[in-house]
């Protein structure tokens, strides 16, 4: 596993974009797993802006996003299809139809996990699989639970999630309740993970993910036991790893 550990949230933008620049640019053809959350925003801006620049070309690119809530369609501006078009689809030489966000408006969200699944199996590994993490470690929305669920699977979010997502919403009533979320499966099958961490409030889950047992009440621990996982977080959001003697910063 790779550690960088940046000065503060612009650094670690400008580091982990770099990182699927680099991808982009010796794969034209890559696969890119997504994630959505407000940790990846910058790096999205350092993406659409070395595609304005000319330096990266999107025009191959195929992406699969991690997760959807229940219940919103696209056009919702809490949406994650949403967010994803408006942080970065719109903004780049993509493809949209070679963009894909599980549909949170299928009838029968179970039946709509199983086609994500089916199409993750036809695309193949992600190149790279793009995360963020949750306060209680989750990732995606693999909530923390007594065991690791493999495939696409319907969720019910945990009250910690509701509340950290909340913000973005008129009240925490409106938040949905359940989501689609990809499972770890096709999170470990991706040939390599790239984890985005900021801020002192994420230090406690960072530390449980990677320096704790692998539980699947840390839902991130199970990335331990991936092969080429690049960590790139703040000093504030790895000062727990730093603590535990995993990381010196600076
Ligand atoms: C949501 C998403 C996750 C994301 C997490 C953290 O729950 N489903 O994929 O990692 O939020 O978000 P943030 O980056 O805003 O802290």
């Amino acid at each position: 596993m790779e550690i960088y550990c940046t000065k503060d949230y612009e650094a670690m933008s400008r580091k982990a974009a770099a990182i699927m620049a680099a991808q982009v640019i010796a794969k034209p053809r890559s696969l890119l797993g997504l994630a959505t959350g407000s940790t990846p925003v910058g790096l999205y801006r350092e993406l659409i802006a070395g595609c304005t620049a000319g330096d990266l070309d999107f025009s191959r690119i195929v992406t699969v996003n991690l997760d959807e809530y229940a219940g919103l369609p696209g056009t919702h501006d809490q949406s994650y299809r949403y967010f994803m078009d408006h942080n970065l689809f719109d903004h780049i030489n993509i493809d949209i139809a070679n963009t894909h966000v599980p549909n949170g408006m299928a009838p029968d969200p179970e039946a709509e996990c199983a086609r994500y699944e089916a199409r993750l199996r036809e695309l193949g590994p992600a190149d790279i699989q793009l995360l963020g993490m949750g306060r209680n470690g989750h990732i995606g929305f693999n909530e923390p639970g007594d065991a690791f669920i493999a495939p696409t699977h319907v969720v019910e979010l945990t009250d910690s999630t509701i509340d950290a997502n909340a913000r973005f919403f008129a009240s925490r009533d409106q938040v949905p309740r359940k989501a689609l979320t990809m499972g770890v499966g096709a999170i470990m099958r991706a040939r390599r993970v790239l984890v985005v961490v900021s801020g002192a409030d994420k230090a406690q889950a960072v530390k449980a993910a990677f320096a704790g047992p692998i539980t699947p009440q840390v839902p991130a621990s199970i990335l331990q036991l991936h092969p080429d996982v690049v960590l790139v977080g703040d000093e504030a959001a790895l000062a727990g790893l730093k603590g535990a003697g995993c990381l010196r910063c600076g």
